[in-house]
């Protein structure tokens, strides 16, 4: 199938690689030249495991192409993916004008039927703009499909080829056709292919992302709770999780969730509640929850040090929002960046990918270190905000070495507690005290 994406971002390169080695013919349209260039090039824009292999394959094949112009892009194509921004306007809804946007320029340029697939997220009716966008200038035929992404980052390619479920948002016989010939490659394992109004599919991937999201800062809740009564929330965990009806998944505390999704899509979907009119409660505690939570360990070190944490010096193990990826967006090691240095403090960090994102943000407010131990050089304490494999079995005999004192925050519960204490380490965590 000839098949174009507009937008090169994460979920468009993901996808439009992803369909490519289907053997679909793929091309990708985006606005920035020099974006458009290097990728032409072969010069990969994203950081995500097992995506440049692929991209290069289906480069060199000539399956996977890249331009900026939306009328050539578009020409041959019979499904237009908008894999486009929707940012969070001053008020928390997404905002449309990069999807309406190109809707409206597609008008102009479409002379035969085409499918124009959303799969951006977007706020549940947007199928019904960009569909009048389009009308606005075209009065062909056309139809307009919601097909969600439920990617992972770290693990993008994997979810795009073998995707646990396909949601599609469809009214049209000719279109839902169109829509289950693409896909079939993906679900030969079995999985559904769930098609449903486009209403629906667009309220599922909110739905899927703030359930999720509740499940995380439920579990910290719970985590505050076990600190309290000298419980412990990785055997709570593990009680809870074998019971089929809630699930093993999900269920880990930590310093809160970040990331692209989550946030912006929790805040989203309590937005459009209150615009009907209703006030989505649990949702409005989940971001509460999460927001304190990416300080949590604040007091903690505060307290350490006698709530004087001047001119001490930390060494941070971590910046990515999660690991496998150099995604920095409301990471929660930013926070506690900016809570240290607020306070005094010092910080080295030591990220394997993010480390370049977070300099262009915080500049030389704090040092950065080639490596994991290096880092820990003349430091106070050492914090963990992001469980990369590579920290999971460090060297404690560097590491006791290195640091000034054996003191360890850790935000994602990297360590056996036990084991800290035989090695002689104060060792605080996210509910086991
Ligand atoms: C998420 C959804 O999983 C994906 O389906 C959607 O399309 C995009 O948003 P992603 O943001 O890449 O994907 O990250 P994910 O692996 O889901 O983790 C999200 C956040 O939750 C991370 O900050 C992670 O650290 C945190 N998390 C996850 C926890 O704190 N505890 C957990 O048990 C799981």
């Amino acid at each position: 199938m000839k098949i174009a994406v507009v937008g090169t971002g994460y979920v468009g390169l993901v996808s439009g690689t992803c369909f490519a080695e289907t053997g679909n013919k793929v091309t990708c349209i985006d606005i920035d030249q020099s974006k458009v260039d290097k990728l032409s090039s072969g010069q990969i824009t994203i950081y995500e495991p097992g995506l440049e292999k692929i991209f290069l394959r289906n480069l060199n094949e000539k399956r996977l192409t890249f331009t900026t112009s939306l009328a050539e892009g578009v020409k041959d194509a019979a499904i237009i993916f908008l894999a486009l921004p929707t940012p969070p306007g001053a008020d928390g809804s997404a905002d449309l004008k990069y999807v309406l946007g190109v809707a409206h320029d597609l008008g102009k340029i479409m002379t035969d039927y085409k499918v124009i697939v959303d799969k951006s997220t977007v706020p549940v009716g947007t199928a019904e703009k960009v569909h009048a966008a389009i009308a606005a200038n075209y009065t062909g035929e056309f139809d307009v499909v919601s097909n969600p992404e439920f990617l992972r980052e770290g693990v993008a390619v994997e979810d795009f080829m073998k995707p646990d479920r396909v949601v599609i948002g469809v009214q049209s016989e000719r279109a839902r056709q169109v829509m289950a010939e693409l896909y079939a490659p993906y679900v030969r394992q079995g999985n559904p292919v769930i098609f449903m109004d486009e209403k629906s599919a667009e309220l599922t991937k909110y739905a899927a992302n703030s359930f999720l999201a509740t499940k995380i800062s439920f579990m910290n809740e719970i985590a505050q709770l076990c600190e309290r009564l000298g419980a412990d929330v990785d055997m709570v965990r593990r009680g809870i999780g074998s019971d089929d009806r809630i699930g093993k998944r999900f269920l880990f505390p930590g310093i809160g969730y970040g990331g692209s999704c989550f946030p912006k899509d929790v805040q989203a979907l309590i937005k459009s509640s209150e615009e009907v009119g209703y006030n989505f409660q649990i949702l409005k505690a989940v971001e509460a929850v999460n927001e304190a939570q990416k300080l949590h360990l604040i007091p903690k070190i505060s307290a350490y040090f006698n709530h004087d944490i001047k001119g001490k010096h930390f060494a941070l193990w971590g910046l990515a929002f999660k690991p496998n990826t150099d995604d920095i967006r409301e990471a929660p090691a930013l926070y506690l960046i900016e809570a240290l240095v607020a306070a005094g403090a010092t910080v080295t960090a030591y990220d394997p990918e993010a480390m370049p994102n977070v300099k262009a943000v915080v500049g030389n407010k704090i040092g950065f270190a080639d490596s994991q131990y290096p880092c820990l050089d003349n430091a106070d304490a050492l914090i963990i905000a992001t469980e990369w494999s590579e920290f999971r079995t460090p060297d404690f005999d560097i590491i006791s070495e290195k640091l000034n004192h054996k003191v360890v925050f850790d935000g994602r519960n990297l360590f056996d507690k036990h084991q800290m204490k035989q090695l002689g380490y104060y060792y605080e965590s996210i509910g086991r005290p």
